[in-house]
């Protein structure tokens, strides 16, 4: 059967998904091992995520690494379009955003594109803004530093944001965005101003600090996008361009290619899921790379490559090499079972969700903290 042809925009994920094709076609640098040792370098150990090369690929890194080396510090940008509850993909990339945020020490803002919603789904403004500050529990909840992490929303941050917007909107023409996005004549025009606004956070400490400040944003591959229209604008208007780090999407439930999408939530794990959901979404709908009857399983084994389970917990719920490689051997040898597989996944996600949902609960009395207001002090 023919393969189906990828395709990866900010809105749209879909196809098989070849990453090493999706380097050279997005024009950005493998993390190897060079980079990673220069991370190593100022962190002293590197996240499972970077060593399992989940996160795979970069802009600018080692210019972001010089400068911090020269004594320049960068800070971390980063977001969320409100449109729904948060899954675990999601939870990785930010997992993953705080690792960063306490290795090297920085600041981090944090994006909540309500506009972006508004303007690309069938929902209500109230709508978006009940999502926006769900989300931001979930946000919260992973432990980022109050006194180091801004969320900007853009509607209610629109004085910051629009005088610095409309400069990156008169440089980036309609016939760019159609060739990156697909966008066509019939797309609403909010939807092809977007980007200008994703644009700005890059480079708001700069703006208030009255200096250029280096930032670097993680990000799953499908916002790439955004940034690669409007890398060439920054230097433009007097600013360093944004250094990435690209992430590997977790893929759904039903199979290791796509990406988790809380529009498909039946597929996907959702922060507020009960142990019961969590078991019986596992149960009935994670790809297995088992065979079909436990003689056979036994017989010729598992493929664990393609099995979800395993990939989940590769990719976020078994940080321990030692551990996962155990799980890997058992299951291609036939020693264990999908059943058994499935269980282990079960138990730790619903483990780790039980203390996120205790601490999205406590991020109520605290959301104020993180709310960017103009007499807060930006170290
Ligand atoms: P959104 O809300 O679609 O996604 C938020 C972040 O999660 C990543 N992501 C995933 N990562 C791994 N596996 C998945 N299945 C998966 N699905 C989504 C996304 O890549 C993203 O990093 N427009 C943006 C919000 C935004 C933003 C930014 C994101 C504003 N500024 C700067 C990254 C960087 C959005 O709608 O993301």
């Amino acid at each position: 059967m023919a393969k189906e042809s990828m395709k990866i925009t900010p809105w749209e994920v879909s196809g098989n998904i070849d990453y090493e094709k999706l380097i050279k076609e997005f024009g950005v640098s493998k993390l190897d091992n060079k980079v990673l040792e220069r991370i190593k370098k100022h962190s002293k150990k590197l996240h499972f995520m970077l060593d399992r090369k989940i996160f795979f690929a970069h802009r600018d890194l080692d210019w972001l690494l010089d400068e911090y080396e020269k004594g320049n510090k960068f800070f971390l940008y980063t977001g969320r379009g409100p449109s729904g509850p948060i899954h675990l993909g999601h939870l990785g990339t930010w997992i993953f955003t705080k690792w960063l945020q306490d290795a090297f020490n920085v600041d981090l803002w944090f994006q909540f594109t309500d506009d972006e919603k508004f303007l690309f789904n069938d929902l209500s403004i109230q709508e978006i803004q009940k999502w926006t500050y769900e989300n931001m529990l979930d946000v919260i909840a992973l432990g980022f530093d109050p006194g180091k992490t801004h969320f900007i929303v853009d509607i209610k941050h629109i004085g910051l944001m629009y005088p610095e917007a409309i400069k990156f909107a008169k440089k980036i023409t309609f016939s760019t965005v159609k060739s990156a996005f697909g966008m066509t004549n019939e797309n609403n025009i909010g939807q092809i101003f977007y980007t200008s606004m994703q644009a700005v956070p890059a480079v708001i400490p700069s703006i208030l600090k009255g200096k250029n400040v280096p930032c670097l944003i993680p990000l799953a591959v499908d916002q790439d996008p955004h940034f690669r229209v409007a890398r060439d604008v920054y230097p433009k208007l007097g600013y360093y361009k944004p250094a990435i780090i690209h992430g590997k999407f977790l893929p759904p439930l039903t199979g290791v290619s796509g990406k988790m999408s809380s529009s498909k939530s039946e597929v996907a794990i959702l922060t507020t899921d009960s142990p019961k959901e969590v078991e019986y979404k596992i149960k009935k709908y994670a790809f297995s790379g088992g065979q079909s009857t436990v003689e056979e399983h036994r017989k010729k084994g598992g493929n664990p490559d393609v099995d979800v389970s395993f990939q989940y917990l590769r990719t976020l719920f078994e940080p321990d090499d030692k551990k996962l490689e155990r799980i890997y051997k058992n299951y291609k040898s036939g020693k264990m079972l999908t059943g058994e597989l499935k269980q282990i996944l079960i138990d730790r996600i619903n483990n780790f969700l039980k203390e996120h949902q205790k601490k999205r609960e406590q991020a109520k009395k605290i959301i104020d903290k993180f709310i960017y207001k103009p007499s807060t002090s930006v170290s």
